[in-house]
């Protein structure tokens, strides 16, 4: 068996779609000009009207035949070797029957409510909400989707105990997983000591050393901690490598809406509790829906799990913060939809970031959780219909952000979140007042406070004095 054929890109490269004549999906693609709305006021809003419904249809399309396809238009797939077909099979059955099994919905609603902490708060963020209005008076009101209040301290529990609990259900007593900012590896080891099952973390070392605190937490929750040579990218090879070594005994655990179907449908299925319960807590609140959701892009499943549930929901604007780095135009970001061309990577056809060759060009964000080379085919798909917008800030904008929001609201969000808090910066002077904006805060920041404090210490010449 191939294996290398598993982790390794594949050298199928293919342009990307042009918006301006692409016929690819049967349908004609909205201009590029009016693919980039940038305000809900937008003057574009007539136009939007003409092509609503080919955006529905073809997400209804997509839905409809996910099932059978695996594919969201022309992303994702199944792109692996004959020998995991029967395994992959085997999952998505298992899934399938999950999903309307009220056993099992039972059970993770218990675990979701009485282990994860849910439902978590959608947070008024009063002073992060004066701080963005204008002279005037007026700006958008900012709400936060307070994953970092769940336990372990991200989004990431929400799935990691979804899929232990299908696991063990299939009869599967190991669990392995990769991990870039920990918070995955963090969720999969507590939920795997929770379910009495065997976990091995698998992580670049470079992300070892940068993430030292939830490294030690994932072993005194019980899991092995395996450091390899290299990044995120690099560990979820060798942890796909692992499973493929040993089929009958290990599970493979997703951390995120990547690789090959059934994952991303899963990952996004066991993530969209976020999505329901901000419809029906901003129901509460004001008595309506949000008019703008924001959310980071790593690979997809933070702002997939808020966005799945509005999607049909046009009036809704779905935004993505990807990671722009350090320089956004010479190579050092993570910004894969904005910057990426498509490709085949980890078994889905997906936008890539990669070379003229095909080659996967390494990621950069100062976010370690964003630094992934490829994204989430539904969110490609989502961006291609124009469905989603995307923007991106950079390591700095994401420091800033951080900072802030501590000072302000005395909530510490994770680096990753604060890309998608870094784009308030842009959006709200575009808003008309009293415009209900929710932003994920997909996590917490404890484990970045030494990266946050080193940047302080170089931006002030060496001098403590902004954090001490
Ligand atoms: C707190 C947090 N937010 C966001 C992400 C990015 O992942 P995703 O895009 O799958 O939500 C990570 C990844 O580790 C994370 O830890």
């Amino acid at each position: 068996m191939n294996l290398q054929a598993l982790s390794l890109h594949h050298a199928i490269s293919l342009p990307s779609l042009n918006p301006n004549n692409s016929t690819t999906l049967g349908f004609r693609l909205p201009s590029h000009r009016g693919f980039k709305v940038t305000s809900v006021m937008s003057p574009q809003h007539t136009w939007t009207q003409t092509w609503k419904t080919d955006v529905l249809r073809l997400i209804d399309e997509t839905e409809e035949s996910l099932f059978k396809t695996g594919k969201f238009g022309r992303f994702g797939g199944v792109f692996v070797p004959e020998t995991l077909i029967t395994c992959l099979n085997m999952l998505l059955s298992e899934f399938s029957f999950c999903l309307n099994d009220p056993h099992f919905q039972g059970e993770l609603a218990t675990a979701l409510r009485d282990y994860v902490g849910r439902e978590t708060p959608l947070y008024f963020a009063q002073r992060l909400t004066d701080h963005y209005k204008n002279s005037r008076g007026e700006g958008p009101e900012i709400y936060l989707k307070r994953e970092d209040l769940n336990h372990g301290g991200a989004h990431k529990i929400n799935n990691a105990i979804a899929q232990a609990m299908l696991a063990k259900r299939m009869g599967r007593r190991s669990i392995v997983a990769a991990t870039g900012a920990g918070q995955h590896g963090v969720a999969t080891a507590a939920a795997c000591a929770k379910l009495d099952m065997e976990c091995t973390i698998i992580m670049g070392d470079v992300d070892v050393a940068r993430q030292s605190h939830n490294v030690r937490l994932m072993k005194l929750l019980g899991a092995q901690v395996k450091s390899i040579k290299g990044s995120f990218k690099d560990a979820t090879s060798e942890a796909i490598r692992e499973w493929v070594g040993d089929l009958e005994r290990k599970y493979y655990l997703a951390g995120t809406a990547v690789g090959p179907h059934p994952c991303p449908a899963m990952v996004r299925e066991f993530q969209s509790v976020i999505g329901k319960e901000t419809r029906k807590q901003a129901m509460e609140k004001w008595g309506g829906k949000p008019d703008v959701l924001v959310a980071c892009v790593g690979s997809g499943s933070n702002a997939l799990g808020l966005f799945h549930e509005f999607v049909r929901d046009e009036d809704v604007r779905l935004i993505g913060v990807e990671a722009a780095g350090t320089n956004i135009d010479g190579g050092t970001h993570s910004a894969t939809l904005a910057k990426g061309e498509i490709g085949v990577y980890h078994g889905a056809m997906t936008y890539l970031l990669q070379d003229d060759d095909g080659q996967i060009v390494g990621p950069h964000s100062v976010g370690v959780g964003l630094e992934y080379p490829g994204v989430s085919p539904e969110l490609s798909f989502l961006r291609d219909i124009g469905r989603a917008e995307i923007h991106t800030a950079t390591d700095e904008e994401a420091l800033d952000a951080y900072a802030l929001l501590c000072r302000l609201e005395g909530i510490c969000p994770a680096l990753e979140a604060s890309h998608a808090l870094a784009h308030l910066g842009k959006l709200c002077s575009t808003l008309p007042s009293g415009t209900k904006v929710v932003v994920n805060c997909s996590g917490r920041g404890d484990k970045d406070i030494e990266t946050v404090f080193k940047h302080q210490q170089q931006k002030s010449g060496g001098e403590l004095t902004t954090f001490l």
